[in-house]
């Protein structure tokens, strides 16, 4: 049996997808009755829990094996540190991690050194590991942008012309369903990009294109970025984490492709313009 968290997100949503199509026993957490319903109406069985509760953890890892971790939420680190201590209390063998590429001990990103300290606490906890570092999300173009767009705002970002190889999700996903339920990934840790390095000017140009129309990118200073993301009622550690991301991005951090994906699904990962012309929809 396989836990997965993060289930309503946007790697989750996919992971739990490919694990159905699998056909493999897994549980789908979530911790409010809106998603639990919809899951369930999807014919997923689910768990109520909250990763900043352990006792919930704890009870919904029972009978687990597996388990895969990810959250979103400002100082993830201490959640999901406490949901590994739950998984080695109830007897998991495997967890399969959602980290992030540049995810080290010696960053100044504090995004990126959270990722480091969980991959750490993981590494030294003895239960087996594989840990997934994806690049920028396509997706973030939908759940961050289209709104704007769709309003004919310009996208502004602090990334300056820097490249980022952007990945689908849904490739994210199938590397985390193939670890989760084939052997040999244990103990791996796993650079994971899209096909293609683009910088946030192209995909707006590309966007406009098929859109008939302009989609502008205004790269923006630092602090604009940082008081802009508070403003919208970001914290500072969370701001602070994404303006040095994209930081990294102008110093040509993001922009490296690797063929993971392809070696562990043995199928090329999805393009930008296949992703743009499947949501279009979204920014229109
Ligand atoms: N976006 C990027 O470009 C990018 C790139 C590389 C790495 N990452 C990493 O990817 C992760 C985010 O993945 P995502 O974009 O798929 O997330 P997401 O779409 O923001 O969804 C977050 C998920 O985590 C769940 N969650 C948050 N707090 C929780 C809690 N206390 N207990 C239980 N569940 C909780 C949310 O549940 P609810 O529905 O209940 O809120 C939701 O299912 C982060 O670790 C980030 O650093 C992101």
């Amino acid at each position: 049996m396989i836990l997965v968290t993060g289930s309503t997100g946007k790697v989750g949503q996919p992971l739990v997808a490919a694990l159905k199509k699998k056909g493999v026993a897994f549980k789908a957490l979530a911790r409010s009755e809106a998603p639990l319903k919809a899951l369930t109406a999807l014919g997923v069985e689910t768990v109520k829990g909250d990763l900043g509760d352990p006792t919930s953890m704890k009870v919904a890892l029972q009978g687990s094996d597996k388990l895969f971790l990810l959250s979103s939420a400002s100082h993830f680190d201490r959640l999901e540190i406490g949901a590994i201590r739950a998984a080695q209390d109830v007897g998991v063998k495997h967890v399969v991690k959602l980290s992030a590429g540049g995810a080290s001990a010696d960053s100044t990103n504090p995004l990126l050194r959270a990722h480091a300290r969980v991959e750490r606490a993981l590494e030294d906890s003895g239960l087996a590991f594989t840990i997934l570092r994806p690049s920028f999300f396509m997706q973030n173009w939908v759940a961050f942008f289209s709104h704007g767009i769709k309003a004919g705002q310009p996208v502004y970002v602090n990334a300056g012309e820097g490249r980022l190889a952007w990945i689908d999700t849904r490739d994210i996903a199938d590397v985390a369903a193939a670890a989760l339920t084939e052997a040999g990934h244990e103990g791996l840790v796993y650079d994971l990009t899209g096909p293609e390095a683009l910088g946030y000017g192209e995909v707006a140009q590309r966007l406009g294109q098929l859109l008939g129309r302009e989609v502008a990118y205004v790269p923006v200073p630092d602090a604009a970025a940082f008081q802009a993301m508070k403003g919208m009622g970001m914290d500072a550690w969370y701001a602070y984490g994404m303006v040095a991301l994209h930081q990294g991005v102008r110093r040509g951090l993001a922009e490296a492709t690797t063929g993971t994906v392809e070696l562990i699904t043995a199928k090329a990962p999805r393009t930008l313009d296949a992703y743009l012309k499947e949501n279009l929809g979204a920014f229109m």
